[in-house]
């Protein structure tokens, strides 16, 4: 079983790991040592923070080891990707790679004997969406009624958040005038629009909003690329209105998601970050927990 899209996935497989996400939380000592002896190798071809720690932390307090590939200090940039892919997999038992492309994150994992999660390509982020999934729990006790409103650029999080608010039950209008090319997704998007929970707008209405969820206009890969300077300054003009301030803010009593890093003064303020409305820090611990979730149920299954 991978983890590459969340589109694969039953609702049952998501529900069932979102719950063990938050046993772990609340009794980790339960699940210590449970990958006693397994290894996770991570690639990364871009930058990260959480998903290093929460899935390197995570595999240790699992009783396994992890080890850490930077993409440019090894032979895959100079090699046949398929076949780096297949030597990794005979010394790991489950690879996590965060990749530029997505095309290359199948590649990879068709090349891997093991299981492949995707860490955040161009076009998806299962392991945030995930995540995010537990924290909703945590906050509203259930997803029956509850509504996500995902503010911004149409991007890899909101792919991944349509994708799990739709399977989990959650309702979730995405509020987005602009879409990342390559995270363009029609087959998503219409298997979302089946579940009845899904809409589309421009409209930035939030009175109903449970859950306010924004992200970066521009992803990490471009964002201090002098030739994605000129197309980043035409978001701005055009995704401006849609930032997440003081002033909409006052219009609900929506709880502030964002997966992180934050742009402040872009997407969201620093005003609403820094308030008890905002649950970004939170999100960012349940990385932690959803990953030794995910881990148990890719590399041992049988144990959970
Ligand atoms: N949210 C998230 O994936 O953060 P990192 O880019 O720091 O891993
Ligand atoms: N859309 C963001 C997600 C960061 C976790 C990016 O790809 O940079």
């Amino acid at each position: 079983m991978d983890l590459l899209t969340l589109k694969t996935w039953s609702a049952d497989d998501i529900l069932s790991t979102v719950e063990l996400g938050l046993a772990v939380k609340k009794n980790p000592q339960h699940y210590a040592g449970r990958l006693n002896g397994q290894t996770l190798a991570m690639l990364f071809q871009k930058t990260s923070t959480r998903t290093r720690m929460s899935f390197e932390v995570g595999m240790r307090q699992l009783g396994g080891q992890a080890v850490v590939l930077n993409w440019m200090e090894t032979q895959f940039a100079l090699a046949d990707l398929r076949d780096e892919a297949q030597v990794l997999s005979r010394y790991a038992d489950v690879i996590m790679a965060r990749m530029l492309k997505h095309e290359d994150l199948l590649c990879l994992s068709a090349g891997s004997e093991v299981p492949v999660i995707n860490g955040c390509c161009d076009r998806y982020h299962p392991c945030q969406a995930l995540g995010d999934l537990m924290s909703i729990l945590e906050v509203r006790g259930a997803f029956e009624g509850v509504h996500m409103v995902y503010v911004g650029m149409w991007n890899n999080m909101c792919n991944s958040l349509v994708v799990a608010c739709t399977k989990a039950g959650v309702r979730i209008t995405a509020v987005t005038p602009e879409v990342n090319e390559p995270s363009e997704d029609p087959e998503l998007v219409a298997a979302a629009r089946a579940t009845g929970l899904f809409d589309q707008t421009c409209d930035l209405d939030v009175t109903d909003a449970d859950f306010i969820y924004t992200d970066t206009w521009v992803d990490m890969e471009f964002l201090d690329n002098p030739e994605f300077a000129t197309e980043k300054e035409r978001r701005v003009q055009v995704l401006a209105p849609y930032q997440i301030n003081g002033d909409l803010l006052k219009k609900t009593d929506a709880y502030v998601m964002h997966c992180l890093p934050a742009h402040k003064g872009y997407e969201v303020t620093d005003e609403v970050m820094a308030s008890d409305r905002c649950i970004a820090v939170d999100q960012a611990e349940n990385r932690l927990h959803i990953q030794k979730a995910v881990l148990m149920r890719m590399i041992a299954p049988e144990s959970v």
